[in-house]
């Protein structure tokens, strides 16, 4: 290869196969997903219809909310409820091991993929501001077990419709997301860590060793969950959208 060729190929690569499709699939389907969430938040209405919940909106904590789970916020409050709500998992997603390598790669180019040279001439790491922040990875997954909580509550609650117990495909919508959103949260790095893995023995800690043992094994499958639970979760409040606003209609079991 002589150097004008390599001048010319801006990303200096000898690899032949097509490397830049995963960064490709990345771009689209995070970048879809942050473009929708945005939009479903400024919203600010379809996203309850008696008796689910959008999880983009839960749990609901100011006084002008459709459906209110926790009166936290008066109602001064005047924006999207969601707003209130969706910084905790975006800044979970945002801060994630696995999601920082995808995004890296895929928007900042950094580096495209293994044996593709950076985009950037210079390479910083996460030393500097705003990328020190990824280090508040495990206070977003405190906060995202709360939120997850009430998702749990919310899935319970599709249950119980104006004229009494009952369940649709809604039901089972939200029992989904709120068990895809569960093993995304277990096989947290940060999970890991709890659960034990900052022990240096576990010869005392039985009990500890097997629950580790457990999310360890989740963790191997750590980027599935994080897409799979990432679309659902897109999907449940398109789903609720929808059925809000009457373009389609729930289809109940009994
Ligand atoms: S959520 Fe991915 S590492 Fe914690």
């Amino acid at each position: 290869m002589s150097d004008k060729t390599l001048t010319l190929n801006q990303f200096r690569t000898l690899r032949k196969d097509a490397w830049w499709k995963e960064p490709l699939l990345v771009v689209v389907v995070l970048g879809g997903f942050a473009i929708y969430a945005t939009w479903a938040a400024f919203q600010n209405a379809h996203y309850y219809v008696a008796p689910y919940l959008s999880p983009f909106y839960s749990p609901c904590l100011a006084e002008n909310c459709d459906h209110l789970t926790l009166p936290l916020v008066g109602s001064w409050w005047n924006l999207s409820p969601a707003f209130l709500i969706l910084w905790v998992p975006g800044g979970f997603r945002a801060t994630c091991y696995y999601y920082r390598k995808a995004y890296y790669r895929s928007f900042f180019l950094s580096p495209p993929a293994c044996a593709v040279r950076d985009a950037a001439k210079n390479y910083s790491g996460e030393s500097r501001f705003p990328f020190l922040l990824q280090n508040l990875h495990r206070y977003f997954f405190y906060l995202s077990i709360v939120i997850l909580v009430f998702l749990w509550w919310d899935a319970i609650l599709a249950f119980r419709f104006p004229e009494g117990f009952g369940m649709g495909v809604g039901t089972i919508v939200l029992i989904v997301n709120a068990f895809l959103l569960t093993l995304f949260s277990l096989s947290c790095n940060s999970c890991r860590h709890i659960s034990g893995g900052y022990l240096n023995s576990f010869h005392s800690a039985p009990l500890r060793y097997k629950f580790w043992s457990f999310v360890s094994r989740l963790n191997l499958r750590h980027m599935e969950y994080a897409w799979v639970s990432l679309i659902w979760v897109a999907l449940t409040d398109l789903y609720v959208r929808l059925l809000s606003m009457g373009v389609i209609h729930d289809l109940r079991f009994f």
